[in-house]
């Protein structure tokens, strides 16, 4: 099987396996989607990279080489993007419990704009932002009670969530944005939402629009810029249906649009969010098969990395499709379980594979990796990180390097 081009057993040569493996022009080619189509002429679009998706250096140039924003939610997310050049006026900074250390940081780096979740949050960041000299634009994040994961969204109160503050606490909203527009280094410009992950359904984002719309009119007062997070979905087993990037934007605009006329409300500018979307398609782990064996009702293949690279399916029960390589065009024939080499029952890959006679050191790809991958990927049994290498045009780079023993115990102090 070759990923742009380039033969994924020669990456395995040349790298080691297991690995994870971008098409990075399917990243900008995504990246190019979502700029072309979130366009309007009566307002300024942002598409803004939600980088804890995938973030590492030369992700988050691909994301300035696009002309994208970038969206950070950590002290270390933060580093990086100020450690690569990226532009830091088009950082946008979350959280729900930023630290002083990294509300400092976002400040000394001149972050151009912070979204702030709670009423705490902003009484320290207007201290903290007294003395500085430039100004931070301010996004309040709201909760406006629509919650939505992959087919199924739902209207709630929601008055629980972490994220945020609940759309009904207008006088908390009111004071918060009261504390903020009393700091002259602070500027109030809107607000933000986001209703969930892997969102197939359009109609959750024209809800989101109008809920958050009719919330700002009620509030009586003028705000220049709404961002409604991310969420679009990706492609992981043949049962996804994500919302095509041109008709997400486009119902997006449109609810917007309607709803500015609606309600008279003077703004002009909107952002989105994408993460999952962008990266998640271009991503496969490329695995070697190693032991095998059969229980009673199984045939397991076991695979050279596991729950240490790929979180997802033990922690949300995440389905994935693979391929065995040189054996895409053969028919399937048998059902296996792929299980990774950590010590945990619940390390699986994927459950039930259909696929070709499987052989040990045949090469297994999953796909759509790309998303909440790498990015969630841990110690467990001190299995070492992953290379990320990225293939464009029938050449490979490797932007992120195996980890090797010795990094695994740099940290670590003797007795
Ligand atoms: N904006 C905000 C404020 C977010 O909280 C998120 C994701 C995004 C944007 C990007 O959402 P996306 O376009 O990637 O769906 N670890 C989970 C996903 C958690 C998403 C958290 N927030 C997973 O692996 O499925």
């Amino acid at each position: 099987m070759k990923i742009s081009n380039v033969e994924v057993r020669d990456l395995v040569k040349t790298y080691g396996s297991p690995l994870y493996v971008y098409d990075q022009t399917m990243v900008e080619d995504k990246m190019n989607l979502f700029k072309k189509y979130l366009k309007c002429p009566e307002l300024d679009c942002d598409v803004i990279y939600a980088s804890k998706a995938f973030n590492c250096k030369a992700m988050i140039q691909l994301v300035s080489k696009k002309d994208c924003s970038l969206d950070v939610v950590s002290g270390g997310e933060l580093y990086t993007a100020y450690a690569t050049g990226f532009d830091m006026s088009r950082v946008y900074f979350h959280g729900n419990n930023k630290s002083i250390d990294e509300l400092n940081m976002a400040l000394k780096y001149k972050v151009g704009t912070i979204i702030v979740d709670n009423l705490m949050e902003a009484r320290l960041l207007s201290e903290l932002a007294k003395d500085i000299d430039y100004t931070v634009a301010i996004l309040l994040r709201v909760n406006p009670g629509v919650e939505a994961h992959t087919h199924e969204y739902i209207v709630t109160a929601n008055i629980d969530s972490k994220f945020g503050i609940s759309v009904e606490k207008k006088e908390d909203i009111l004071d918060l944005i009261h504390i903020i527009s009393s700091c002259p280094n602070l500027s109030f410009d809107g607000f933000h939402a986001h209703i969930g992950s892997q969102i197939f359904d359009k109609q959750a984002f024209v809800l989101e629009v109008n809920k958050v719309c009719e919330f700002v009119s009620n509030l009586g007062i003028e705000v220049s810029t709404l961002n409604f997070g991310g969420g679009f979905g990706a492609v992981y087993t043949d049962e996804d249906t994500p919302i095509p990037v041109d008709v997400v934007c486009d119902t997006l605009i449109q609810a917007v649009k309607s709803n500015v006329e609606k309600y008279a409300l003077k703004i002009n500018k909107i952002c989105i969010e994408p993460g999952r979307s962008i990266v998640a398609e271009a991503g496969s782990t490329v695995y070697t098969v190693g032991f095998m064996k059969e229980t009673p009702h199984k045939n397991y293949i076991f695979v050279d990395g596991g729950m240490s690279d790929n979180i997802r399916p033990a922690l949300y029960q995440a389905k994935y499709s693979c391929v065995i390589d040189g054996k895409e065009d053969e028919m399937p024939s048998k059902h296996y379980k792929i299980a990774g080499k950590c010590c945990e029952s619940g390390d699986v890959i994927i459950e039930d594979a259909f696929l070709p006679e499987v052989k040990p050191n045949d090469l297994l790809i999953v796909k759509t990796t790309g998303a909440y991958g790498y990015s969630m990927a841990s110690h467990y049994n001190k299995a070492l990180g992953l290379p990320v290498i990225f293939c464009k045009e029938g050449k490979s780079q490797c932007v992120i390097r195996r980890e090797t023993y010795d990094d695994l115990i740099r940290l670590e102090n003797d007795l």
